[in-house]
């Protein structure tokens, strides 16, 4: 199955970077958000990615002007009943998750595939909440989205071969390099960075180092482009305690288990760039 059209649930940090890289490959993408408000602050978050890519040569701004043309918003989970494919970005809350699954089940086509693009919920426990799990799969991306390559493609014990590998080839007509992997917590790669953040948070908390030396010794001496603690003020204290969470209740081993400091951080509103300060200052800039 050849796809064209593309709707996005979601205009967050991940949502905006999937709607971005899904107008950008040539694709008609229709971004739903909950409120006008939340769809219009999506669009400016997108709108000024296409510029900062045109300012780095990485578009023309007549091909900004194409994307930006593919992109449209709406607040209807209705609007995207006629979309090739549908990649599901909102927070992560299971039955949120699931109760918009099961509403956009009744109203898209039947061939439309479904992807979540959650970090560490059960795909297939999604996937259940609709009557096409043959049609359900992950699609994992990593934020930035317009920069980082690669995209996680989760199979489960449900999804059809058709629908991997029309998952795969969707991928890589994004530009992105597919990964394939089974529907385990936090799949390959959270499933390897999580107990490394949360143990960088551990050194923290034990006084092993300051928070700028044990960056910099992950960044000079392993050549990482971020630091631990600067990744997870990167990424969102609350977002890493929230899979960190549902990975330790999947797996119950201790080094998923979120440490004291990250809950009181998050506790306290320290969420990182997006609140203006995490382990880092940022000017109070949200
Ligand atoms: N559109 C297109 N290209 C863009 C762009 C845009 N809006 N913005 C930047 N770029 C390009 C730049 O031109 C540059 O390309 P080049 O290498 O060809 O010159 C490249 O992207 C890097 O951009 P910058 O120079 O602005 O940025 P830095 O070199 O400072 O790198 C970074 C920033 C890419 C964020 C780097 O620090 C990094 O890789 N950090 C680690 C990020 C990471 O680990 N992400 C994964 C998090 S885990 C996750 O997301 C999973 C979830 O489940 C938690």
């Amino acid at each position: 199955m050849k796809i064209r059209s593309v709707g996005v649930l979601g205009a967050g940090l991940m949502g905006a970077g999937i709607a971005e890289v899904v107008a950008r490959s040539g694709h008609e993408t229709r971004v739903r958000e909950v409120s006008p408000d939340l769809a219009a602050k999506g669009l400016a978050r997108i709108e000024a990615s296409f510029a900062k890519g045109v300012e780095r040569q990485k578009m023309t701004a007549e091909e900004r002007a194409a994307a930006r043309a593919r992109l449209t918003t709406t607040t209807q989970l209705a609007d995207l009943a006629e979309c090739d494919i549908v990649i599901e970005a909102i927070v992560e809350n299971l039955d949120l998750k699931k109760q918009t699954f099961g509403e956009l089940d009744r109203l898209c086509k039947k061939e439309t595939i479904f992807c979540s693009n959650t970090s560490s919920l059960t795909i297939t426990e999604l996937a259940a909440a609709t009557a096409r799990p043959d049609r359900f799969a992950g699609l994992h991306f990593f934020n930035p989205v317009p920069v980082m390559k690669l995209v996680e493609v989760v199979e489960t014990i449900a999804t059809s071969p058709e629908t991997r590998e029309t998952v795969v080839e969707f991928a890589k007509a994004l530009g992105k390099e597919p990964i394939r992997t089974r529907d385990n917590s936090g799949f390959i790669v959270n499933r390897l960075l999580v107990p490394y953040l949360l143990d960088a948070v551990r050194a923290l908390e034990e006084g092993v180092g300051t928070k700028e030396d044990i960056d910099r010794g992950m960044e000079l001496g392993c050549g990482y482009p971020m630091g631990p603690l600067k990744l997870l003020d990167f990424v969102g204290l609350d977002t890493t305690y929230a899979i960190a969470e549902i990975m330790f209740d999947e797996y119950r081993e201790k080094r998923f288990a979120p440490p004291p400091l990250l809950k009181r951080m998050v506790l306290a509103g320290r969420y990182g760039r997006k609140s203006g300060r995490g382990f880092y200052e940022y000017g109070g800039k949200a």
